[in-house]
C-alpha cells in the first residue's frame, strides 16, 4: 500500500506530456509574467474583503495583517519558485508534487486547488456582482437585492440563516459567461490581460492619489481596536484578519503555470512571482491606510468598500466613483477568468493521469478546449457564486490555499534530503530558514481562521480521500508501468 500512495510520475513523462500540447510558444518576458501575476492578484481581496475584514477583525490595523499575510507568501513564493523551475510545465503544484512526492500528496494538493480555484472563482464573482450592482445604483438602475444577493447568510454567532433573496444572479452570469469565453478559446491573451491589469492598477492608484486628501486621522485611532471577543480586534483580530485577506494575494501561484510559456522560466518565474507579490503588497497596504482613514473601519462591512468610500467623500470625488466601479468590474472578471482556467486544467491533468474519469480531459473537436470540465467547472462555480456568502467563501478559499502553502513549504526541505541531485535551476534560499518560516506563517493563520472553516476544510478533504481511496488509486495510469 505505502508504494502505490508513493508511487511517482517520472519527471521525463511529465515534461513529455508537456511537450505533447506545446502548440505553446516561449513568448513571455519577466514584465509579462509579472503583469499575468497582478492580473490574477489584484481583486476581491482588495475591492471587496478589505473593508469586511477592517470592520469585523482588525480596524485600521488591517494593514499590518497585509504585512503578515505577504511575508508568508513571501516566504512559500520562493519555495514554490524552487518547485517551478524544477519542473517547469503547466499543472502547478500539483503537477510537480506527483513527480517529486508521489501520487498520494499529488491528490491531496491537487484535490486542495480544485477548493482554492473553484471557489475562488465563485467568491471574486459575488464581489464582481457586488460592484456592479453598486454601479447600476449610480446610474439610477437599482436591481433588487432579492435577486442580486446569495439567499443563504452566515455569522459566527447566529449560524446559517436565510436572506430572503432568491439567488445571486448577476453573480452566477458572469461565471456563465467566463465559461463560455473559455470553451470558445479565447484566451487570456498577454495583451488583453496587460490592459486589464494596467485598468485595475490605475483604479487603484487614483484611489490613492485622490483619496489621501481626505483621511482623517481620527478614524485611525485607535490602530488596534481592543480586542472585543478572539478574533475581533486586538492581535488576535489582526491574524484571523491575516487569515482571511490571505485571499487577495492568492493568484501569485498561478504565475508559475505559465512556466511552459516563459521565454527563460529559470530566471523570469522566480521574479515574476516575487515581484508581482511585492507591487500588490504596497498597493494593498496603502489602499487600506488609505480607506480606513476616510471611512471609520465600523462602517466598511459593505459589498463595494472603496466605492462606498468614495461615494461618502461625495462632492469634489463624485466623478471617481463610476471609474473605480468599473475598474473593478474589468478586474474582477479577469480573475475569475484565470481560476476557472486553472481550475479547468487541473481536473484536465488530474483527469490525463487517471485519478478522476476520462470526462473531464475531453478535448473539443473544434475549439480544442477542455469544454467538458470547463462546463463542469462552470457549473459548480455558478451554483457557489449563486447561493454562498462572500465571508464563508473567502475564508474556506484562504484555508485550502495556506494549507497547500504549507505542504509545499514543507516538501521543498523534504525534497532536499530525499532528491539532492535534481536539476534545481532556482534554488529557495536559506533552507530550511525559509520554508519553516513560510509554514509557519500559514500555519498561524490557518489556526487563526474561525474553526468551523477548519470544520469545512476537513469535509472537504474527506470527500477527497474517499474519491482518491474508491476510484483514483484503481484507475491511476501508473498502474500500467
Ligand atoms: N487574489 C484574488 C482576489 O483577491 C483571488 O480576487
Amino acid at each position: 500500500m505505502k508504494s502505490i500512495l508513493l508511487r511517482k510520475k517520472l519527471i521525463e513523462d511529465a515534461l513529455a506530456r508537456s511537450g505533447e500540447k506545446d502548440g505553446l510558444r516561449r513568448t513571455l518576458g519577466t514584465g509579462n509574467l509579472v503583469a499575468l501575476g497582478i492580473g490574477a492578484i489584484i481583486g476581491t481581496g482588495i475591492f471587496v474583503l478589505t473593508g469586511t475584514a477592517a470592520a469585523n477583525y482588525a480596524g485600521p490595523a488591517l494593514t499590518i495583517s497585509f504585512v503578515i499575510s505577504a511575508l508568508g507568501c513571501l516566504f512559500a513564493g520562493l519555495c514554490y519558485a524552487e518547485f517551478a523551475s524544477m519542473i517547469p510545465v503547466a499543472g502547478s503544484a500539483y503537477a510537480y508534487s506527483y513527480s517529486t512526492l508521489g501520487e498520494f500528496i499529488a491528490w491531496f494538493i491537487g484535490w486542495d486547488l480544485i477548493l482554492e480555484y473553484l471557489f475562488a472563482a465563485g467568491t471574486v464573482a459575488v464581489g464582481w456582482s457586488g460592484y456592479v450592482v453598486s454601479l447600476f445604483d449610480s446610474i439610477g438602475l437599482h436591481i433588487p437585492t432579492s435577486i442580486a444577493h446569495s439567499p443563504v447568510g452566515y455569522t459566527v454567532q447566529e449560524g446559517f440563516y436565510l436572506t430572503g433573496s432568491v439567488l445571486n444572479f448577476p453573480a452566477m452570469f458572469i461565471v456563465a459567461l467566463m465559461s463560455v469565453l473559455l470553451v470558445l478559446g479565447i484566451k487570456q491573451s498577454a495583451t488583453l490581460n496587460n490592459l486589464i491589469v494596467l485598468i485595475k492598477v490605475v483604479v487603484i492608484l487614483l484611489f490613492i492619489g485622490f483619496g489621501i486628501a481626505y483621511i482623517s486621522t481620527d478614524n485611525w485611532v485607535p490602530y488596534i481596536p481592543a480586542e472585543t471577543s478572539p478574533g475581533h480586534f486586538g492581535w488576535s483580530g489582526i491574524l484571523r484578519g491575516a487569515g482571511v485577506i490571505f485571499f487577495a494575494y492568492i493568484g501569485f501561484d498561478a504565475v508559475s503555470t505559465a512556466a511552459q510559456e516563459a521565454k527563460n522560466p529559470q530566471k523570469d518565474m522566480p521574479k515574476g512571482i516575487l515581484y508581482s507579490l511585492l507591487i500588490c503588497t504596497v498597493l494593498y497596504v496603502v489602499v487600506t491606510a488609505v480607506l480606513t482613514g476616510i471611512v471609520h473601519y465600523s462602517e466598511l462591512d459593505h459589498p463595494a468598500p472603496i466605492a462606498y468610500a468614495i461615494d461618502k467623500v461625495g462632492g469634489a470625488l463624485q466623478w471617481l466613483s463610476p471609474l473605480i466601479k468599473i475598474g473593478a468590474i474589468a478586474g474582477l472578471s479577469s480573475v475569475v477568468l484565470v481560476m476557472m482556467l486553472g481550475q479547468s486544467r487541473i481536473f484536465y491533468s488530474m483527469s490525463k493521469d487517471g485519478l478522476l474519469p476520462r470526462f473531464f480531459s475531453g478535448v473539443h473537436k473544434t475549439y480544442g478546449t477542455p469544454y467538458k470540465s470547463t462546463i463542469l467547472t462552470g457549473f459548480a462555480s455558478a451554483l457557489i457564486a449563486g447561493i454562498l456568502p462572500i465571508n464563508i467563501l473567502g475564508e474556506l478559499v484562504s484555508i485550502g490555499t495556506l494549507m497547500a502553502f504549507v505542504i509545499v513549504c514543507v516538501s521543498i526541505i523534504v525534497l532536499r534530503k530525499t532528491n539532492p541531485g535534481i536539476n534545481r535551476p532556482f534554488r529557495t534560499p536559506l533552507v530550511p530558514l525559509v520554508p519553516i518560516l513560510g509554514a509557519g506563517i500559514c500555519l498561524i493563520q490557518m489556526l487563526y481562521l474561525p474553526w468551523d472553516t477548519w470544520l469545512r476544510l476537513i469535509v472537504w478533504m474527506f470527500i477527497g480521500f474517499i474519491i482518491y481511496f474508491t476510484y483514483g488509486i484503481k484507475h491511476s495510469k501508473l498502474n500500467n508501468k
